[in-house]
């Protein structure tokens, strides 16, 4: 893994973390959250004591326990068949219904956009979770820059597809490329990310690199890896999962213990690392910066 040109001063040392890390067990009993300082400034006050400590999981936990299915449907093979990806030169193209349409090379994409750190749930449609500390850029400084017409709607998002580096892309079962695709308000929502690193250091290859969307609040599989091309559209953009089984992946994806995934409840999850389970949060624990995109909605129809 290499240093990223992301400057020094931006990136939060891992020794911080880890500092932080030996805080919160000697803390103890700290509400979801109280380390989600970038999105969640209020949460260590409002979250119920019942509720388990958000602690990060390491780097060695993220990085050999992952879903990229262009590699393998085995999370622990992903990182060893991902190894020698390439993952430059890499372009991003951005169109569809904008005004400034362009693409960007990865390295002015790391230039232009200042990159921060969140610190986010990521909870798996699997029923597990972990938390990790992204560094990255908010979807929504991007999309400002190529200015969406007012016809636009949705986002689409297309991952790389190479068959000659990627085994993964042999399994007839799905729809390649990796589609995904949000509401424009969703994509223009602060914590919606695109993220470039993670722990400091540049994305590695099995977590998505260079380029990845991070939507905490969804189901992980909407958080595409490897992204080549956004564009904006006027229609629902398919996506790769719910071509594949509609009835149990629906568009929103919405983190929700209250509809159950067909075959199994979404109520509880397990947080790698941890021995015992935790209750689902309601959007993985973002309600209240994401509750008002779904006024209205009736979320077991919208699943
Ligand atoms: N992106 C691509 N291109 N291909 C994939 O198979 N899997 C998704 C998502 N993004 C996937 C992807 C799923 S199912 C999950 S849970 C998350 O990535 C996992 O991210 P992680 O491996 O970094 O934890």
């Amino acid at each position: 893994m290499f240093r990223s040109n992301i400057p020094s001063s931006e990136i939060t040392p891992k020794h911080v973390y880890l500092s932080r890390r030996d805080f919160m067990k000697a803390a103890g009993v700290v509400g979801a959250g109280a380390l989600l300082a970038a999105c969640a400034p209020n949460a260590a006050t409002e979250t119920a004591p019942s509720v388990l400590p958000d602690v990060p999981n390491t780097l060695e936990d993220i990085t050999n326990y992952n879903n990229y299915y262009e590699f393998s449907t085995d999370k622990e093979a992903v990182a060893p068949l991902s190894k020698n990806f390439q993952t430059r030169p890499w372009d991003v193209e951005v169109s569809g219904l904008v005004n400034n349409p362009k693409t960007y090379a990865i390295e002015d994409l790391l230039k232009k956009f200042p990159q921060e750190e969140r610190i986010y749930r990521l909870r798996c449609v699997e029923a597990w979770s972990m938390v990790i500390p992204w560094m990255g850029f908010s979807l929504a400084k991007l999309l400002t820059e190529v200015e969406p017409t007012s016809d636009a709607k949705f986002v689409r998002f297309e991952a790389v597809y190479r068959p000659e580096e990627m085994p993964g892309l042999k399994s007839p079962f799905y729809d390649w490329p990796y589609q995904e695709g949000l509401r424009l308000d969703e994509a223009m929502n602060d914590l919606t990310l695109l993220a470039t690193g993670l722990y400091g250091n540049l994305l590695p290859n099995q977590s998505g690199a260079p380029l990845r969307l991070v939507v905490p609040w969804k189901y992980g599989f909407k958080s595409i890896k490897g992204i080549v091309k956004i564009a904006l559209t006027d229609t629902q953009p398919k996506t790769l999962w719910s071509t594949a089984s509609p009835n149990e992946y629906g568009f929103y994806s919405n983190v929700n213990p209250n509809v159950s995934h067909p075959r199994w409840s979404q109520s509880s999850e397990r947080r790698i690392g941890d021995l015992a389970r935790r209750p689902t949060l309601m959007f993985n624990g973002y309600e209240e910066q994401v509750a008002y995109l779904y006024d209205g909605m009736d979320l077991a129809k919208y699943y």
